[in-house]
């Protein structure tokens, strides 16, 4: 009964065995919400692309993309869990719905460098320089994972991506060790402070540079990308304060607020070195994005063998909860208007929720089918499917093992809430039968 083909935004793709992803999350793909002027997101995007005026800036790229743009381009193992049909929504083998917009690093890069106006254009916002090597790309980003207040398995990601010619960095080199030399007396050398300088940025050899980088490039870079990162995230921040003491929710201080900034080592497979950017605001250490050297094989496979740069990829979910005080992610694909109407293009403001509906949970127990393949992704997805935005969390509230027979049992706790109004006890019954039915048919399970 399955059919050969899926179609995703128009476009008919053959489906194979790696094909995964679901209705309801194929419904995603079409709604555009950082098109929207007055949504949260798209207001926030908007508020990062001013931040970066001399960057192009691309939020039109299709989320379908194939597997070597999602993975190969970056350097990414054949066997890394990424990959895996667990963790990403595979249209078919090639083709998938791209997990990150680092997918887009080497394409844009390559279009750039050959000066392929039409396919840049079409992916445009603005009119920056049309070959530009500095860009900001928004953009849907999918994959499956666990439900809760702040999972969902589509969300939003601007990428950051920013490239210097050598003979630029070189003598940006120049004029800082010379201005550093003559505000000292007696002009010693220089390249021992430089040497110090990526001793504190490039820490261990966990987080290495990469042997076709110098010392002072890799230092200039870490140094520039920290700057505008840092930059960033205060002007962002400082914003979100505003709107908040605006609303009452925080008492105005009258002091600048401040908010220190932590780089923790980290590994992406196209960067090296790389760091995990935390900023702590209001008593919490926020994991705000990833960022790094870029790999020099992307910039030389782009046919941009004289340049080097730094990447930043960021969740745009986290910041703009914050930022417009929304609590459940899910209200961001909410299209009731006590949601939408509250906000307003180049505003922020902080939503003010509407009644909360009661929630209701439900238990499912079952012993695991023998031949396990079982992932707990699988439930997720399947949840979704059947409830689609009614279920406000899935857990799993017990495991255990039989002693005897060695079959493993699980249960998980399914909470069911709407967003926008009432359900009763009669409707989930209705849909918590399904959910069973169907995890009885589709995974294998018995329920006990
Ligand atoms: N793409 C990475 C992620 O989704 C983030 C990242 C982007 C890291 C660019 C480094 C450079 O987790």
């Amino acid at each position: 009964i399955e059919s050969k083909t899926l179609d995703v935004l128009g476009t008919a793709y053959a489906t194979d065995d790696w094909t995964n992803t679901p209705p309801a999350i194929l419904a995603k793909t079409g709604r555009n919400l950082l098109h929207q002027p007055s949504h949260p997101l798209a207001i926030l995007k908007e508020l990062i692309f001013k931040e970066f005026p001399t960057f192009a800036h691309y939020d039109s790229l299709s989320p379908v993309v194939s597997t070597h743009q999602n993975f190969d381009s970056l350097g990414f193992a054949q066997d890394h869990p990424g990959r895996s049909k667990t963790d990403t929504y595979y249209v078919n083998q090639n083709t998938l719905l791209r997990t990150h917009t680092s997918a887009h690093q080497l394409q844009l890069l390559a279009a750039i460098s050959q000066g392929e106006h039409n396919v840049l254009m079409q992916a445009k916002n603005n009119f920056a320089a049309p070959r530009n090597e500095r860009f900001l790309v928004a953009a849907d980003v999918y994959r499956r994972d666990e439900i809760d207040a702040s999972h969902y398995p589509v969300f939003h990601q601007m990428e950051g991506v920013c490239t210097f010619s050598r003979e630029e960095v070189r003598d940006k080199i120049r004029q800082a060790t010379t201005a550093e030399r003559d505000s000292k007396t007696g002009g010693a050398c220089h390249s021992d402070q430089v040497a110090q300088m990526v001793d504190a940025t490039v820490v261990g050899e966990d987080n290495p540079m990469q042997s076709a980088h110098s010392a002072e490039e890799v230092a200039f870079l870490v140094k520039n990308m920290k700057q505008a990162m840092n930059d960033m995230v205060v002007q962002i921040l400082t914003k979100a304060v505003a709107a908040q003491q605006s609303s009452g929710e925080v008492s105005a201080s009258g002091s600048q607020a401040q908010f220190p900034v932590r780089w923790i080592d980290a590994y992406f497979p196209f960067t090296s070195p790389s760091w995990e950017m935390e900023v702590l605001f209001q008593g919490e250490w926020l994991e705000i994005c990833g960022c790094g050297v870029m790999k020099q094989e992307i910039l030389n496979q782009a046919g941009m063998p004289d340049r080097i740069g730094w990447a930043f990829g960021f969740g745009l979910e986290r910041l703009a909860m914050l930022l417009f005080g929304v609590h459940d992610i899910r209200l961001f694909w909410s299209s009731d208007s006590r949601f939408v109407g509250q906000f307003s293009p180049g505003r922020i403001n902080s939503f003010r929720p509407f009644s909360r509906h009661p929630s209701c949970a439900k238990d499912v127990s079952f012993w695991l089918p023998a031949e396990s393949t079982f992932h707990e992704n699988d439930i997720m997805d399947l949840v979704r499917e059947t409830a689609g935005d009614l279920v406000e969390g899935v857990k799993l509230i017990d495991s255990f093992t039989h002693p005897k027979t060695g079959k493993g049992s699980r249960c998980y706790r399914i909470n069911y809430c709407s967003m926008d109004r009432n359900v009763t006890n009669e409707e989930i019954n209705v849909v918590q039968e399904l959910v069973r039915k169907r995890m009885v048919e589709q995974l294998g399970v018995t329920l006990r």
